[in-house]
């Protein structure tokens, strides 16, 4: 068929009425951008000649991936999440905010409420066969002052790339903790080096990845959310220097500033220095946090979770 078969003005009247422009009642915030989608999914249909089955088939889609509650794996997957944290990125940049860390995607399996500690904590429950992880490191502000009492909020996913309450596998909270900072702006877990994630296979999200060439894997990373009273909350993640999926990361979540390098410590005192008897992996990753400022788009977002009931 031929494409661009119906006139800009015409979709975008047509798009409008769907949206209710020409009505003053609802809401206007809603009514815009619904014109707005409206008419550029009418462009993508008309300009890329999407025939009906096509068509059909993308909502019979999207209905699967909301079904098995897997909206949440698509948005990262076709690069909006990133998108979302390149448009924060350059709101606090033209701000003329900088010196923090870099932010990058919270992603879909977070579960609020894990155990709090202070200083340091435990997440792995003793049953994982993977390495030992030591991760240390220090909170400061944009001024290099440590900040005392920060909550360091860390999930990550085990030595076989799953994730508690996720993966049916592992006990509730297991790899999911929140360290508050010592006096020295200071925290610690011993847990244990994750593997990549990747998406389910009979996942829709990876059927998307597979129609599109792409694979559907994350490298090795694990997940933070950074909060103290005063300070923007962060969002970011590490990931691994070396690792296979580093730079084809399926969710775009890798950013240079954010890769980490294992230690290994194989050295018989260091091990007994750690309180640990097998060799095991460590890397220290600080974080410095901006201050609260007005007139900046807010970090803490407010989305569905996972909940631990
Ligand atoms: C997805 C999984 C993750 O562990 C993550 O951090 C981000 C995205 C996903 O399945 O889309
Ligand atoms: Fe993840």
């Amino acid at each position: 068929m031929p494409t661009n078969l119906i006139s800009d003005a015409d979709k975008k009247n047509l798009a409008n009425s769907a949206a209710g422009i020409d009505s003053d009642k609802g809401d206007a915030r809603t009514k815009a951008v619904t014109a707005q989608l409206l008419y550029r999914l009418m462009q993508v249909i008309d300009e890329c000649d999407v025939s009906m089955d096509e068509f059909w088939a993308a909502v019979a889609f999207i209905g699967k991936a909301a079904k098995n509650e897997e909206l949440g794996l698509l948005v990262p997957g076709t690069a909006l999440e990133h998108f979302l944290d390149l448009r924060l990125d350059e709101a606090e940049r033209l701000a003329g905010l900088n010196g923090g860390t870099m932010r990058t995607i919270e992603g879909p399996l977070y579960v609020p409420d894990a155990p709090l500690s202070k200083g340091e904590a435990r997440m792995d429950d003793g049953t994982d066969p993977g390495e030992v992880f030591i991760i240390e490191g220090q909170v400061s502000d944009e001024d290099g002052k440590p900040i005392a009492g920060a909550i360091v909020d860390i999930w990550h996913a085990n030595s076989k790339g799953g994730y508690s309450f996720i993966d049916g596998e592992q006990a509730p909270y297991n790899l999911r903790r929140r360290i508050e900072t010592d006096e020295q702006g200071r925290y610690r877990a011993q847990t244990i080096v994750p593997n990549g994630y990747g998406c389910p296979p009979e996942s829709a999200t990876r059927q998307l990845m597979t129609a599109l060439g792409r694979h559907a894997e994350r490298p090795a990373h694990v997940h933070y959310f950074i909060s103290a009273p005063g300070h923007r909350q962060l969002t970011t993640q590490f990931n691994f220097t070396g690792d296979k999926y580093l730079y084809t990361d399926f969710a775009f979540g890798t950013r240079e500033e954010l890769v980490v390098t294992l230690d290994r410590v194989v050295d018989a005192d260091a091990i007994r220095n750690a309180g640990l008897n097998r060799p095991f992996a460590r890397t220290t990753f600080d974080v410095v946090l901006t201050k609260e400022r007005a007139n900046v788009p807010q970090t803490v977002v407010s989305r569905a979770h996972v909940t631990a009931g």
